[in-house]
């Protein structure tokens, strides 16, 4: 069984993917949602996708270290796949740190939890080990990759 950490996925792509996610692999998957629901967070999009056993929905915010690290020790997440970002351009204009905190800082806290849980020591060379088969899929625009 493959274990997803799918964030955002109350907004418009991450609901789509989840959906997409929970067809196609049947009983082969567990999700866990991480979503803060913001504005642009719709439950009412995903509320039978939360109702099924393969789904876990916590509310929360990427850029909280202590609860991404829980979310890592409970459940050994094969694939992260990061939606949770400020979409919405305008805005930006009327608040850009709030998009730096969300898309910048929550992205790396996602990027360091996962890169923390995946650590398996060090090889004969002294060079980092990490878990097999463990993936990343940053999903973004310019707002994070700059
Ligand atoms: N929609 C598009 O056409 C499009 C196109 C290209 C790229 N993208 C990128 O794809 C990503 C997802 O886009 P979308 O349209 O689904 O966005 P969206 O605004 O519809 O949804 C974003 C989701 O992230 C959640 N969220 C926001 N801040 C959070 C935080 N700090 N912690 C946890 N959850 C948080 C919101 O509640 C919401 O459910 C974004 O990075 C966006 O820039 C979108």
């Amino acid at each position: 069984m493959k274990r997803y950490l799918v964030t955002g996925a109350a907004g418009f792509i991450g609901a789509n993917f989840l959906k997409y996610l929970l067809k196609k692999y049947e009983e082969d998957i567990y999700v866990v949602v991480l979503d803060k629901l913001t504005y642009a967070g719709n439950l009412g999009t995903i509320k039978d996708e939360i109702a099924d056993s393969r789904v876990r929905f916590v509310r929360g915010d990427i850029r909280n270290a202590e609860l991404v690290a829980n979310i890592f020790a409970e459940t050994d997440i094969d694939y992260v796949v990061n939606f949770a970002a400020e979409s919405h351009v305008d805005r930006s204009i009327a608040n850009p740190q709030l998009f730096l905190e969300t898309n910048i800082l929550g992205t790396q806290n996602m990027l360091d939890c996962a890169r923390k849980a995946w650590y398996r020591g060090k090889d004969s060379e002294g060079k980092p080990l990490y878990a097999e088969g463990k993936k990343f899929l940053q999903v973004s625009t310019d707002e994070v990759y700059g």
